[in-house]
């Protein structure tokens, strides 16, 4: 049901900021405002303030900011409806209902499907509590599974009777039409009716809401002739290709790891919650779709996938990666002992085992690779060359272009083969994947742009110098870089500048003197700690302007250009070397075919400078584009 604009409007005006934001972080008021440490990201210095006259919160940190609204829909992982709601309850402001046009009828037989089938969990529920419901609570226990799961999944049974549900939920006032569109009776062909679940243990499953939008039921009889488990059909409220079973418990476990483990059954989901793998979820034996992984990318960026040890478990696990590669998602998979699910693995003592083999989940490559030489299917170099063809097509349906290098690098020591040579076979099959955007103004080259196949130079650019030197010395501008800029070290081109930008990375996350650190870091060579104390050193040449901006509190604008101006210098580098190298390309074609190829594709590079150096000189001479002092780098 919708909410009323005014109900909103006065929330908005009502409702403290800081009473809703005390809740989760200790603020302290400072001149105006309040801080206190950021609640979105780790950190020990507050940079997270709430402004009570606006009613606004904002992180200089992260960057996260926003209104009541947002906040507790980022902290509690709540949409916008659901986070109202909240905040109204909290402060006790009633919410009128109003009505919504619904000439179909579907939205009110679908409030009241909902309303049956939580009726139904709460039946369930009670009946296997219930003296008749002993059986069921015997299974249960034998499978080892608990009274804390059994309530925190909402367990149930349903009687061995052929409509006690239809009679219970008919007396409760719901009607025959309610119960069928919940999918919770068979109507048959005379129009009698009776209890689509029958002497089953009942698995409420719920949408990321909690609610209740159908069953998984399992029979407790070993007879091979019964369906093992009887699912609802698929309704007005459940679509199974939608639903995660125990999304609802698991999300937030999910969001702190930022990461999603799958695995196959109901009963997997609940012994991995209960032996501590809060964070588990599961496709409820149908395959892992789109649909299902978007659930997952509010809360995670990686999926770790551990279905059924058998053949079909393993088939399934193959196709969900490409479902989770497509989807943006780093996949690591688990390789269970042969014959385990999860559970049974739990249950037969193999809990550790388990324990090890999550921790050390397998990146999908090393897994994909194992498993067809475990089937025999990776002896010859055609099976070899088939396998590498259709991991290369897997590696390009994945969005994140940055990753691209990484996976081929994987790739290619895993088959021990040279990574250019498989570079070769990528880039030309997805020409797609080579687009540029060219630095307009705005934005400088994002990693995603930069072709893999740049080798370093040999020592660290001036820009780099610079960009560095900035991040080691001014206060606040390594946030900067990493949250507002969106750089990470492969900004950096030379080896050494990547190093030192990952010790400073590492220095600011200790906390400690920022120098000291990295003067001492071990994983700095000597060449490098002595770049270090050369670019520790404060500006010497600056104006007096330049050093009354940085002693301040707050990152100030004064250092976004210089870094901008260093990071573009950086791109330009590197757009220049790989013009260069498409001209080589042209002259060593061996045929006329990749010749065209490469004369196109140098083309694009030509553009591209072309663009580029176009941007940056409108850009340069738009306004005064660098403070005194540091025009002398180049
Ligand atoms: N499943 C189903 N219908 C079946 C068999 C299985 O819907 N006839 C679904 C269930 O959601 C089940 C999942 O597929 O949890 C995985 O199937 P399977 O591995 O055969 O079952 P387990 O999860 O191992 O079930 P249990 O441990 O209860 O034997
Ligand atoms: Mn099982």
């Amino acid at each position: 049901m919708r909410i009323p604009e005014h109900i909103i409007d006065q929330i908005k005006a009502t409702v403290n900021i800081v009473d809703v934001v005390s809740e989760f972080v200790q603020l302290q008021k400072r001149g105006q405002n309040f801080v206190g440490l950021c609640p979105f990201h780790k950190e020990n210095t507050p940079s997270f303030s709430v402004s009570l006259e606006r009613g606004m919160y904002k992180c200089f940190g992260c960057g996260k900011g926003g209104n009541v609204f947002s906040f507790v829909q980022e902290m509690k992982h709540l949409d916008f409806p659901s986070a109202v709601r909240d905040i109204a309850k909290n402060f006790h402001i009633p919410i009128p209902e109003e009505t919504v046009a619904d000439p179909s009828g579907e939205i009110a037989r679908s409030e009241s499907a909902f309303r049956a089938l939580h009726t139904a969990m709460t039946f369930y529920q009670n009946f296997l509590l219930s003296e008749s419901g002993l059986q069921f609570k015997t299974y249960l226990i034998n499978r080892s599974i608990t009274e804390d799961s059994v309530q925190k999944f909402s367990i149930g049974a349903a009687p061995d009777e052929w409509n006690s549900l239809l009679r219970d939920l008919t007396d409760k006032g719901f009607s025959k039409n309610h119960l069928l569109d919940a999918g919770l009776i068979v109507v048959k062909d005379g129009g009698g009716a009776y209890d689509r679940f029958r002497s089953r243990v009942m698995f409420p499953v719920k949408d990321s809401y909690s609610r209740v939008v159908g069953f998984s039921a399992r029979t407790l009889s070993t007879d091979k002739t019964q369906a093992k488990y009887i699912n609802s059909p698929q309704s007005l409220v459940y679509n199974k290709s939608k639903v995660l079973f125990g999304l609802d418990i698991a999300k937030r476990a999910i969001a702190e790891n930022r990461n999603a483990l799958i695995v196959e059954g109901q009963v997997d989901v609940v012994m991995m919650h209960q032996v501590g793998f809060h964070n588990t979820v599961g496709t409820s034996g149908t395959a892992l779709s789109e649909n299902h992984i978007g659930l997952l990318r509010k809360h995670a960026d990686k999926i770790t996938l551990i279905f059924d040890a058998d053949d079909a478990g393993q088939n399934a696990m193959t196709k969900a990666i490409e479902v989770c590669l497509a989807g943006g998602f780093e996949v690591y998979c688990v390789k269970l002992p042969s014959g385990s699910d999860p559970d049974s693995l739990i249950r037969n003592g193999g809990l550790q085992t388990l324990k090890d083999l999550v921790a050390k989940a397998m990146s999908w490559i090393r897994y994909r690779t194992s498993q067809l030489i475990d089937q025999g299917k990776l002896n010859d170099s055609h099976d070899k060359s088939k396998a590498l063809h259709t991991m290369l097509d897997w590696i390009a349906t994945s969005p994140d272009k940055l990753r691209h290098p990484f996976l081929l690098t994987e790739l290619a020591q895993t088959f021990e083969i040279d990574v250019a040579l498989l570079q070769s076979h990528f880039y030309p099959y997805h020409p797609n994947l080579r687009e540029k955007k060219s630095m307009l103004g705005e934005r400088w080259l994002h990693p995603e742009d930069i072709a893999p196949l740049s080798p370093p130079p040999p020592v660290i650019l001036p820009a780099e110098a610079l960009l560095l030197r900035i991040g080691i010395i001014v206060e606040h501008s390594l946030e900067m870089l990493l949250h507002q800029f969106r750089i990470d070290k492969h900004n950096l081109w030379s080896i050494a500048g990547q190093n030192i930008f990952d010790s400073l990375n590492r220095a600011s996350d200790e906390q400690h003197d920022i120098t000291s650190y990295m003067l001492h870091d071990s994983e700095l060579s000597q060449v490098e700690r002595e770049v270090v104390t050369n670019l520790s050193k404060p500006f010497e040449k600056v104006s007096p302007m330049w050093e009354s901006h940085f002693d301040v509190e707050m990152p100030v604008l004064d250092y976004v250009r210089p870094c901008r101006e260093a990071l573009t210098r950086i791109d330009l580098r590197r757009i220049e070397f790989e013009k260069s190298q498409a001209r080589f390309q042209i002259r060593d074609a061996v045929d006329y075919d990749e010749q065209r190829r490469s004369l196109i594709e140098y083309n694009q590079h030509d553009q591209r400078h072309a663009d580029f150096l176009n941007a940056y000189h409108n850009y340069a001479t738009s306004k005064l584009w660098l403070p005194a002092g540091t025009q002398s780098e180049s």
